[in-house]
């Protein structure tokens, strides 16, 4: 991948491979879920990075590798020019002060029985902050999650309504005082209205304490909204890297053209005749040679089957593409045609 200054988050090849079943000696092992692997991608200070994928192809995976929730097998995490790593690098507890995630279901994620502004002063207190000052800022971050502290500090995780509680759950991520935050389909379980205002909270508060995401979400419509670059993963690897109004308007991967015209349209005269995509993602353990996407592809050729392609880039430099046919501007044509991709 091409080096890009001002790259806060930088990722080089990361791969986790998940063993399941027996692990006993002499009996043989089943074969990995292959969950990441050869993932690289940066993400640049100030900028939304949008994660878009089927469920499944591992999105949720390299957030937790990013916060080193788990350990990667192989690859590099690059904190603001510092790797991640117990020689010399960047610690792991420095780098969760730097970075911070939100996950989706907020209401696991909050101790039911702690009120609010316990929940919120918790981390800080545990890294040290003395818990007088760590509840008046407790109080700083309600404000500036639109909460207000005199209604809420004393309530409990139950007494709240889902778009209240992920507030709760960005406000703990803040009292971190991060620079990097990592929204895990943060605003997904929300209704639509709910998702819609939180979006702007979030948009507000990255311009205002200029920070950085990475927001992952199923759902295009949103990740387009909130997002300056966009990433598509299919079956744990990246299959394309670009800025929002490349990728969105002139998508260089089957796979994302596919997304694109799967998504419902409102217009009569767009309305979809077939489903561009159909069908689920192959296995991950066993996942298919060459191009993984090939067994759903309507531009599959004998290359794609025992070739997997790199990352690579298009007509434009820092727009990527992982399709031996990306060059083929037929893709964008044919899907924008909305004509069927399994036909
Ligand atoms: N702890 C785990 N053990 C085994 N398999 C896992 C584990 N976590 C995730 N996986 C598998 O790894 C793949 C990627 O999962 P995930 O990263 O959660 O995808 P996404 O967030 O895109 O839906 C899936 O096949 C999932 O079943
Ligand atoms: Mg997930």
């Amino acid at each position: 991948m091409a080096k890009s200054d001002n790259a806060f988050v930088r990722v080089k090849n990361l791969r986790k491979y998940f063993r399941t079943g027996t692990q006993i000696p002499l009996l043989k092992e089943n074969p990995p879920v292959r969950a990441v692997e050869k993932v690289s991608f940066d993400v640049i200070k100030g900028e939304t990075l949008g994660v878009v994928g089927e469920s499944g192809c591992g999105k949720s995976t390299v957030a937790r590798l990013l916060m080193q929730l788990i350990k990667p097998d192989a690859g590099e995490i690059i904190i603001d020019g510092l790797a991640v790593d117990q020689r010399g690098g960047i610690s792991i507890r420095d780098m969760r002060h730097r970075m911070q995630m939100v996950f989706q279901d907020s209401y696991a994620t909050l101790n039911p029985r702690m009120p609010i502004e316990e929940s919120i002063a918790f981390g800080p207190i545990s890294n040290g902050k003395k818990a007088l000052e760590a509840i008046q800022e407790s109080k700083e971050v309600m404000d500036q999650v639109g909460l207000d502290p005199n209604l809420y500090l004393h309530r409990y995780p139950h007494e709240l309504s889902g778009g209240q509680r992920q507030r709760v759950n960005i406000a703990r991520a803040l009292a971190m005082g991060p620079e990097v935050i990592i929204l895990d389909e943060a605003v997904s379980a929300l209704d639509k209205s709910v998702e819609a205002q939180v979006l702007n909270l979030l948009s507000d508060l990255k311009s205002e304490l200029k920070l950085t995401y990475i927001f992952i979400s199923h759902d295009l419509n949103v990740v387009k909204y909130i997002s300056d670059k966009v990433m598509v993963m299919y079956l744990g690897e990246v299959v394309e890297y670009g800025t929002v109004e490349d990728v969105y308007n002139s998508p260089k991967h089957p796979y994302t053209a596919a997304l694109l015209a799967s998504q419902p349209s409102m217009d009569p005269s767009r309305k979809l005749k077939s489903v561009p995509i159909t069908g689920d993602p192959p296995n991950p353990i066993n996942p298919p040679l060459g191009c993984k996407f090939h067994t759903r592809c309507p531009m599959v050729n004998d290359m794609c089957r025992t070739v997997n392609p790199n990352l690579q880039s298009t007509d434009k430099v820092h727009h990527r593409s992982a399709c031996h046919l990306s060059s083929n501007i037929t893709v964008a044509k044919t899907l924008n045609a909305e004509e069927s991709l399994n036909s």
